[in-house]
């Protein structure tokens, strides 16, 4: 190496150094020093309220559905994050770092796949949540089994969850304590934690599978634990995991707020049942970002209590696609607002973005943004579906209601591939509430050779906005609303059959 080259690499060091250091005053809250719990969680609120947070309730951008574009700072968050990982690959024992390193094997754990590591994990976690900058370290090379457990905060400072090996699940159904039969890892009440490491987390699935109500009909439908759960935590990044065959849903933030989720992969088999990959509800300012996600299920799903959710070159499928909802099921009051897909491929899912709600719900849905997605062979790419019912088998399926989650402000652009229905495009929009400022652009969908030769077409009821640029098939019927504006009640047997679902 020349001395140019030297200086290069000295140069570099310092930057990495000025940048590491530059890091950890921005997370103390401004070199106010001996910060606390609250300090960090002031300092991931103020990074949220210059995008997500400002936009809360801000209904009077409704109509704007393409200006988060602009607002966005992820940029800067993610050369951070970048930084922070650097650090990171040092471990364990660099001079360079000050980081309180926590092993799962020091505490006992086997990592040979067969013996139960709860108890060690448990402990670890008890040490690395007391130290300040701890890194609770998942070590490469070895597969650690663990039951249902509990990382549960407030935790000092920079905490660092590093996963390098693999966690897996117990197999048997019956190692979970039935009082409690939906979680598996959770992570609750962390602030401006990293979760990362480039490790796998395997819920090993298939007896739960095998026991669902929606493969084995004689079986009650019962709840089975999501492999992660994100709850009640502000400021976390879980970045560079591999979630697989998860019992039921692979991860899901839940009553949290600025949780950044990046670079993960989420694998089960196309036939497993309700295996979403990524699950948010009751959370603000959920950035799913760079995902590659195929699951028996929705890719993407979200609930009720969920605003400013952004989600970026998202690769989905197989799957069911990425969905808002189901929302308003049993006549409950459901909000969803400012929701934005930005790039996304969809391939060999049964649908593309769809938003889904139940007859009789109440509350809303608006200000949704699908852009930039290439769909392939998928069955429904572009759908809104507000008779959605998932009733278990045997049930009668659903009757039509004099109210609905009011769908209103869903802007479509640039959404092109193939699908395998003839309804390419599908609004169906309850009749007694509307969808009202739906905007499709530049549209071109054509049907997938799998799917037959035959033009495709857009469906509409009860569905009222405009199309401009180019759309394809052509979306006249959003501009001829002839909604009945009355449920049909006396009709409802008949075409019961055709609507009756099978997915959640
Ligand atoms: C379905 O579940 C029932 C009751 O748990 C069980 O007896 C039966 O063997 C299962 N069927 C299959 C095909 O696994
Ligand atoms: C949906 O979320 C809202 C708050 O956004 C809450 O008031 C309501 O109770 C939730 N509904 C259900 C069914 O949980
Ligand atoms: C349309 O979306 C596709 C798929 O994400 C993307 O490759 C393409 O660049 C987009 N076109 C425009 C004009 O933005
Ligand atoms: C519900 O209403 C829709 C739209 O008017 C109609 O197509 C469907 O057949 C109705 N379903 C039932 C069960 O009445």
């Amino acid at each position: 190496m020349g001395a140019a080259g030297r200086r290069r690499v000295l140069f570099l060091v310092a930057l990495a150094l000025v940048l590491a250091a530059a890091a950890r005053v921005a997370a103390a809250g401004g070199g106010g020093g001996g910060g606390g719990e609250d300090k960090e969680e002031q300092a991931v609120l103020r990074m949220w309220s210059s995008d997500g947070g400002a936009e809360e309730g801000a209904d009077h951008d409704q109509d704007d559905h393409f200006k988060w574009e602009e607002e966005d700072d992820d940029d800067d968050e993610e050369q951070e994050d970048d930084e922070e990982e650097g650090h990171i690959t040092m471990l364990p024992g660099s001079g360079r770092t000050c980081r309180n390193v926590v092993n799962v094997d020091t505490f006992g754990a086997a990592g040979d796949g067969d013996a139960d590591d709860t108890e060690a994990f448990s402990d670890a976690w008890k040490s690395a949540c007391s130290l300040d900058n701890a890194v609770f370290l998942v070590p490469a090379g070895r597969r650690y089994k663990v039951g249902a457990i509990q990382f549960v905060g407030p935790c000092k400072e920079r905490m660092i969850i590093q996963i390098q090996g693999t966690i897996v699940a117990p197999e048997e159904p019956s190692a979970w304590n039935p009082g409690s039969p939906r979680l598996w890892l959770l992570f609750s009440r962390l602030a401006g934690a990293r979760i990362q490491g480039g490790g796998v987390i395997d819920g090993s699935g298939s007896k739960w599978w095998a026991n669902s109500c929606k493969i084995n009909k004689s079986n009650p439908c019962k709840a089975a634990p999501t492999a992660v759960t994100i709850d009640s935590c502000r400021g976390v990044r879980v970045k560079g995991l591999r979630v697989q065959n998860a019992q039921q849903m692979h991860v899901t933030v839940s009553r949290s707020r600025g949780v950044r989720l990046s670079g993960l992969r989420v694998e089960a088999p196309e036939d497993s049942p309700n295996t979403d990959g990524i699950h948010v509800a009751d959370s603000t300012a959920v950035t799913i970002q760079g995902c590659r996600i195929g699951t028996g299920d929705d890719c993407v799903s979200i609930a009720n209590g969920s605003f400013n959710v952004k989600m970026r070159d998202i690769d989905c499928g197989p799957g069911h696609g990425i969905s808002i909802g189901s929302l308003g099921k049993g006549g409950a009051f459901a909000a969803v607002a400012n929701v934005a897909l930005d790039t996304a491929t969809i391939r060999r899912a049964q649908n593309g973005v769809r938003i889904k709600t139940w007859q009789g719900g109440a509350g809303y849905v608006r200000n949704v943004r699908f852009a930039n997605v290439a769909v392939d062979a998928v069955d429904r790419p572009i759908i809104i579906d507000q008779f959605y019912c998932d009733a278990p088998p045997g049930d009668r399926p659903c009757a039509n209601r004099t109210s609905n989650v009011r769908v209103s402000g869903v802007a479509y652009r640039n959404i092109t591939g193939t699908s395998r229905r003839a309804e390419a495009i599908t609004f169906a929009c309850s009749d007694a509430v509307p969808c009202t400022d739906i905007v499709l652009s530049d549209i071109s969908l054509r049907r997938s050779e799998d799917g037959g030769g035959d033009d495709v077409q857009t469906v509409c009821n009860c569905a009222v906005g405009k199309d401009y640029g180019r759309v394809t098939p052509a979306a006249d019927c959003l501009r001829s609303s002839t909604c009945a504006g009355k449920p049909d009640d006396d009709d409802e047997q008949g075409k019961a059959d055709a609507i009756l679902h099978t997915e959640l």
